[in-house]
């Protein structure tokens, strides 16, 4: 890329969305004077701001001598502080009321539930912790959690947390090679699993992908098996042993160690867009106090709610909003096991009804799945107990925000558009509710304490609606402190693309009003006759056409201009892709944004690639439209047929 070109940005969004007066008059930060106290606070005397809310908000058993110690790239928050955070998720509620009060409601696929009070959390948590001791689990070990979204891992992780060693989350859904690699990556000592899962009324089989794994991984010592699905399964003697057994042969009580603020929390590995993913590393103190403010301020969580966020635990955001933010704010965290289309796709709004959810946490790709899939099946549900939505994962676009307002929100609930990423650990850059007006397609401003801008590529300030580079001007306390084993290419991807700033890797652009607006990867942003323009913004204007489910926007090369722009596009139930459609969306993104964003060319799909985490692989179908086929790393694909349809229309 060049060195001073930015991105444009085309597009246009007029409406305004202000906080519901009786939401704002509840809420915890009730008003823009409020939080506009809080960001001049933060401004002011950073690290004060974050060290008042440690104190306040965090059990430690010991206080930090310094708030921060920053020697670029690396930060250290609460240095000398002593705290853990089992104690801040558990112990510390046990002596109020809330110990009687649920944690987790949990619903497996097939309509079983479970339900744990903070009491009993506390006593899986202290059971788990005190196997992982026996089986030689130290401070500072590795232990690998490939698991089915079942309560045993919010326990294991827990229980991890409360020993000081380091949990690794690997995605149930990936293959085994995927956890081999991770698994030597992190040099793993124990590998906690499951007989296996429910997804769409199949059994998704763990513990065959884990004896595979095991052949190659020599540093693994011993594996627990939790028995979910009862399917029969190896186990191997001296190696192998049931969940269930080991728990009975050990103590209910385990004291949480008192570890150091940057004890090693997490390790969670993230694809990027080429190459061997990355082991981002998490650490204790930093990492609990921003999940924890955040989940208090955004989700606005009271006592009385019932929160769900949809994600699964293998990512970032069930790390720190299904497991870690809930907990510690003493919240009730809603978690289901199973795919949102089973056995209807009113699912969701199911489990919404009988449940009584209040706030609902989700992604983009689910409410453009949902919208496919028709209102019809949300409308049929009792949706009134919902008083706040949220999404996050990717750039949402203004249709789909709107509907989510329309249909789900009922045009009552306020709408959190939350950007970060697995290497900020929490969320950055958001609306709080019950103080921000919402622009449809905005994530809004950061949060307090929080310094992002858009930049060039050479470091300089860009104008308003000026696209360019997000950056983070300041460390915060729940950033990544490195990337496990490799500490250059952490200097190198995050913190050498733009002079001392954290360059995270997205476009975006800022408007008049200081509104974030994100404009898609970097690594996406297409090159059309000298424009640079951002993808997600043309797929959002195919995507207001009433025809439309979801749009992909890539550039192949073109003799004329340089490149051409083609647009990959699934339709909406009972639409028929035809050659005047095609004609007729290039039109529509002509009136939306203009003749320099219509698509060159149009390819009807059934659907798009996309990794497990919902986003869509613009890599992939760049490959495609080029070459038309795929060469490179497809391991992180959720589901290999589309990509077989894709090449095979193209023939
Ligand atoms: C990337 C990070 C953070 C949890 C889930 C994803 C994109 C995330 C938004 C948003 C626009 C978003 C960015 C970011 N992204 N949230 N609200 N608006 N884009 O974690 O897998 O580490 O992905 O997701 O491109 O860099 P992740």
């Amino acid at each position: 890329m060049s060195a001073n070109t930015n991105i444009e940005s085309v597009q246009r969004e007029d409406r305004v969305f202000e906080p519901p007066p009786e939401f704002a008059a509840k809420a915890h930060i009730k008003s823009m004077a409020e939080l506009e106290a809080l960001r001049a606070e933060a401004t002011s005397d950073p690290e004060g701001f974050w060290a008042r809310l440690a104190e306040s908000e965090l059990h430690w058993f010991k206080k930090w001598d310094t708030v921060l110690k920053w020697e670029p790239p690396h930060a250290e928050w609460f240095v000398g502080g002593k705290t853990n955070i089992s104690y801040n998720c558990l112990d510390r509620h046990l002596g109020t009321w809330r110990r009687n009060k649920a944690a987790l409601i949990w619903e497996g696929e097939p309509g079983d539930t479970r339900t744990l009070t903070y009491q009993q959390m506390h006593t899986e948590v202290c059971r788990f912790a005190n196997v992982l001791k026996r089986i030689g689990v130290e401070k500072g070990d590795r232990v690998a959690l490939y698991l089915p979204l079942i309560p045993e891992l919010a326990i294991a992780m827990l229980a991890c947390a409360r020993i000081g060693a380091t949990h690794s989350v690997v995605f149930g859904g990936f293959s085994s090679t995927a956890l081999v690699d991770r698994i030597n990556d992190a040099q793993c000592k124990v590998v906690v699993t499951a007989d296996g899962g429910w997804r769409r009324g199949n059994e998704v089989k763990l513990k065959p992908a884990v004896d595979e794994a095991l052949k190659e991984t020599p540093s693994v010592k011993s594996c627990i098996v939790v028995q979910r699905t009862k399917s029969k399964i190896h186990m191997e003697s001296g190696r192998d042993h049931w969940w269930h057994e080991l728990i009975e042969t050990v103590d209910a009580n385990c004291a949480a160690e008192e570890l150091d603020s940057e004890q090693p929390l997490f390790i969670l590995y993230t694809s990027g867009t080429t190459g061997k993913p990355k082991g981002i590393l998490h650490t204790t103190g930093g990492y609990l106090l921003q999940a924890h403010l955040t989940t208090k301020w955004i989700f606005d969580i009271k006592d009385e709610d019932i929160y769900w966020c949809t994600a699964d635990i293998g990512w970032v955001t069930g790390h720190s909003y299904v497991v870690y933010g809930p907990l510690s704010n003493g919240a009730t965290a809603l978690m289901y096991e199973g795919a949102p289309n089973w056995p209807e796709p009113d699912r969701f709004w199911d489990i919404i009804e009988r449940h009584r959810v209040n706030i609902l946490y989700t992604a983009p790709t689910a409410i453009r799945a949902f919208i496919k899939w028709g209102e019809q099946w949300p409308l049929k549900h009792d949706l009134s107990s919902l008083r706040l939505l949220g999404t996050v994962g990717e750039p949402i676009n203004p249709e789909a925000w709107m509907w989510y307002h329309r249909i789900i929100g009922r045009e009552r609930c306020p709408i959190v558009d939350t950007w970060w990423q697995t290497e900020t650990g929490a969320i950055m850059i958001t609306p709080l509710p019950g103080a921000t007006p919402t622009k449809p397609g905005s994530a809004t401003k950061p949060f307090p304490g929080i310094e992002a801008d858009v930049m060039t590529r050479d470091g300089k300030p860009v104008g308003a609606n000026e696209g360019g580079y997000l950056v983070i001007k300041k460390p915060w306390p729940a950033m990544l402190r490195t990337i496990y084993g490799d500490d250059e290419r952490y200097r190198e991807q995050y913190w050498s693309q733009i002079d001392g700033v954290y360059f995270a890797g997205d476009g975006a652009r800022k408007d008049r009003d200081g509104y974030f607006w994100i404009m898609g990867r970097i690594d996406d942003v297409i090159n059309v006759a000298g424009h640079r323009l951002g993808t997600a913004e043309i797929e959002s204007a195919l995507v207001s056409h009433e025809a439309v489910a979801e749009a992909a926007i890539v550039a192949k090369p073109d003799d004329l201009k340089g490149s051409a722009i083609v647009a990959f596009v699934t339709l909406e139930g009972g639409r028929v892709p035809t050659d005047e459609l095609k004609e007729e969306l290039r039109k529509h993104v002509t009136k939306e944004i203009g003749a320099l964003a219509r698509p060159d060319e149009i390819r009807f799909a059934d659907a798009l690639p996309k990794t497990r985490s919902g986003k869509i692989m613009r890599r992939l179908l760049r490959e495609i439209a080029t070459s038309g086929s795929v060469a490179g790393d497809v391991t992180t694909l959720e589901d290999f047929s589309v990509l077989e349809k894709l090449r095979t229309e193209e023939e």
